[in-house]
């Protein structure tokens, strides 16, 4: 992978590649993306391969524009639109019935198709100058942590990606909250960077999904996924001797203190993580408070602390 600062240049280059069917590593506010031209089988069948992802896992579609919705759905739910218009771009996936010519394997031969319009400049002029909506899954291994920043890529993704665009941290941290708008009323399948408080005052109504049930028929959604290498363990209070993440005073020196405002623990856990991760066989995290505010956070925890 050539590691690239996002100059004009650098992203020219990167959106060549995209359009010759390669891979690129890609920044967005979340996470960074491994992305692929989402029109061509092609390049998603190299994308799965080097995720070592399986098939049947759909892909979130990026897109650069409200138009280009069309590009990838069949049919554009007027809520859709509204929704957009309130939170793109941003971290806000929304499920919506697929495009017959948007090729089956970035859905995972499902008739629907996850679609969100990234809140980066680098990401959107990518997808611009590709001309192309880009599916792009976060770019770690499958099961791994999600890197939120370029250092963060796993040796095997960067041996396939051709280009690297360094986009800096990612402001958020966690990935999108994925919303399906397929059913009535719409249910939360992943929470993220969208809190489901935001969303249910932008649609007047509660959502489908309980807070902290777990995404319903969301393929893909293993219970254990967002893993690091270590295992996790959720406590109560850190001890001196043990390596993890705290909120409270830290006592040991392999303890990170966290942020106590839930954006901000959101945008600092998979670097505290990916930072601590093979350090110590477990590490142990600070249960975090238990506020709808904190759902995002909560569920990265869980699945990353589900015992394998
Ligand atoms: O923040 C993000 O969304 C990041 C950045 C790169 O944009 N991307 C990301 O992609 O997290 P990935 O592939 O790691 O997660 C995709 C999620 C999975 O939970 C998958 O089950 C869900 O989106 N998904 C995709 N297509 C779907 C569909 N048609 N129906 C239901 N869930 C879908
Ligand atoms: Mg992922």
């Amino acid at each position: 992978m050539k590691m690239l600062t996002p100059t004009p240049e650098a992203v020219a280059e990167a959106a060549m590649a995209i359009r010759n069917g390669d891979l690129v590593v890609m920044p967005t506010e979340t996470v960074y993306g491994l992305a692929a031209d989402a029109l061509n089988a092609e390049a998603i069948a190299r994308l799965y391969a080097a995720k070592g992802r399986p098939t049947e896992n759909p892909l979130i579609v990026h897109v650069g524009s409200t138009d280009q919705l069309a590009l990838v759905a069949s049919e554009v739910p007027a809520l859709a639109l509204r929704l957009a218009e309130r939170f793109w771009p941003g971290p806000l996936t929304l499920v919506v019935p697929k495009h017959p010519d948007l090729p089956s394997q970035v859905t995972g031969g499902l008739d629907t198709v996850a679609v969100r319009m990234p809140d980066h400049g680098v990401a959107l002029a990518l997808i611009a100058l590709s001309g192309t909506p880009i599916a792009a899954p976060s770019a770690n291994r499958y099961m791994q942590l999600s890197p939120t920043r370029i250092d963060h890529i796993d040796p095997q993704i960067a041996e396939v990606a051709v280009v690297g665009l360094d986009g800096g941290p990612c402001s958020v941290g966690v990935e999108s909250t994925v919303l399906d708008l397929t059913c009535d009323p719409p249910r939360l399948l992943r929470p993220g960077g969208v809190s489901r408080g935001d969303l249910q005052a932008a649609l007047g109504a509660p959502l489908a999904g309980a807070p902290g049930n777990g995404p319903k028929r969301s393929p893909g959604m293993a219970s254990r996924h967002y893993a690091p290498a270590s295992s996790l363990v959720i406590v109560v209070r850190l001890q001196p001797n043990q390596v993890g993440l705290c909120l409270h005073e830290s006592a040991g020196k392999h303890q990170f203190r966290m942020p106590s405002d839930p954006a901000a623990y959101a945008a600092n856990l998979y670097g505290a993580l990916h930072a601590l991760d093979g350090t110590a066989p477990t590490l142990f995290v600070e249960a975090p408070p238990e506020g709808a505010e904190w759902e995002a956070v909560w569920d990265r925890l869980r699945r990353a602390s589900t015992a394998q």
